[in-house]
């Protein structure tokens, strides 16, 4: 029989990445989402790169009703990776109780769902948010978690906090929880990637949109930080990459080889770059002169953080592979034929 898993939040960015890499690996794909930030369109993204449409259904995790369905229609699921959930950190500033209804009870839902299913593995999706501006660098699984600025970085600490009460009440439950660094890129078919709605919060779809000459101008929230060139550093992971990481993590549950109920790791490159570096690489790899404008510090954003992945590359026997150039260029081609598509079916 084959494996069988639940992504939730199967057609967002990180979700219809991983849910490649699933089908790859050769698991049997159930994704549920809701379709609040991600197209229906995705799942044709899916069977184009991988000749397999995964079964879907438009669920939101916060009904516990819907979710009861699918586990009840399904029986054999062995894993569930949990993605669904709001991730916007300035939406999350203005409407804190949006974020900590969506993201909380959705997660509750899928616990208690685990529970009565005997559903015993999950991969949870956390973030390196959740260090704030660690005091040493690179950052370790060891160094500690504070409280995050913003309600969605909040969530994820909680998030982390909830299981591990439930873990600690039950036997035989699992979790991994990995902790993002910032995913960038796309697919290298570039029949999926990253689709913000509206205007984008993170840098990257904010670099491809303007090179594409859908915003203005990038801004390039301060340069006045401690670093080499003054801007922010963070560790850009390639989505493929980190889509593989949820295949190792799922893959080391169902061996039992856990060392406990509860395991975190870092997904990230181990490396740091700065904003300037990564506008440079996305000029020098696409040819395409970007248009960017230092300004403001952004609040809330932290100096420079980036990962230690010993304990993944490691344990997880998972490493990132993919370089910045070719992250950067992916996410070009990524934006141009979603672009082109989207243009020639108006
Ligand atoms: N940046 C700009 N201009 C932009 C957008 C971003 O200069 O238009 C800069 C930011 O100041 C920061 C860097 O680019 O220095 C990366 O910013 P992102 O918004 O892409 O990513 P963040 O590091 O702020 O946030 C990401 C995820 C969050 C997660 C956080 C953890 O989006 O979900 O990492 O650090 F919580």
């Amino acid at each position: 029989m084959e494996k069988q898993i639940l992504i939730t939040g199967g057609t967002g960015y990180i979700g219809s990445h991983t849910a490649v890499e699933f089908i790859n690996a050769g698991y049997e794909v159930i994704i549920i989402d809701n379709l609040s930030n991600s197209d229906i369109s995705v799942l044709n993204g899916i069977e184009k790169i991988t000749d397999i449409k995964p079964i879907f259904y438009k669920v939101d995790v916060t009904l516990k009703a819907e979710l009861r369905k699918v586990f009840e229609t399904h029986p054999n699921i062995q894993a569930i990776v949990h993605f669904a959930a709001f991730k916007a950190v300035g939406e999350s500033v203005e409407f804190p109780l949006k974020y900590y209804h969506n993201n909380l009870t959705g997660l509750i839902n899928i616990l208690e769902c685990m529970e009565e299913f005997k559903i015993k593995n999950l991969v949870f999706s956390s973030s390196c948010t959740i260090y704030g501006q660690p005091e040493l660098l690179p950052v370790t699984e060891e160094s500690p978690v504070i409280k995050p600025e913003s309600p969605y970085g909040n969530t994820k600490k909680i998030s982390e906090e909830i299981i591990q009460d439930f873990l600690n009440s039950t036997q035989g439950f699992k979790c991994i929880s990995l902790r993002y660094f910032n995913p960038i890129g796309a697919h290298p078919s570039a029949e999926i990637g990253e689709l913000p709605i509206g205007v984008p919060n993170n840098l990257m779809p904010y670099i491809t949109q303007t090179a594409y000459g859908i915003r203005e101008e990038l801004k390039v929230f301060g340069s006045d930080y401690n670093t080499p060139d003054g801007t922010p550093i963070r560790d850009y992971i390639n989505v493929v990459d980190l889509a593989e990481a949820h295949v190792a993590a799922v893959n080391r549950l169902l061996k039992d080889k856990t060392e406990d109920k509860f395991e975190v790791f870092n997904i990230g490159t181990g490396q740091g770059h700065t904003v300037l570096e990564v506008i440079n690489a996305f000029e020098k790899n696409t040819g395409v002169k970007l248009k960017y404008r230092i300004t403001n510090r952004r609040p809330g954003d932290v100096e420079k953080v980036w990962a230690d992945t010993s304990k993944a590359n490691k344990i997880l026997g998972w490493k990132a592979k993919k370089s910045l150039a070719e992250t950067v260029k992916s996410a070009w081609e990524w934006e141009k034929k979603y672009r082109e598509k989207t243009k020639a079916s108006i």
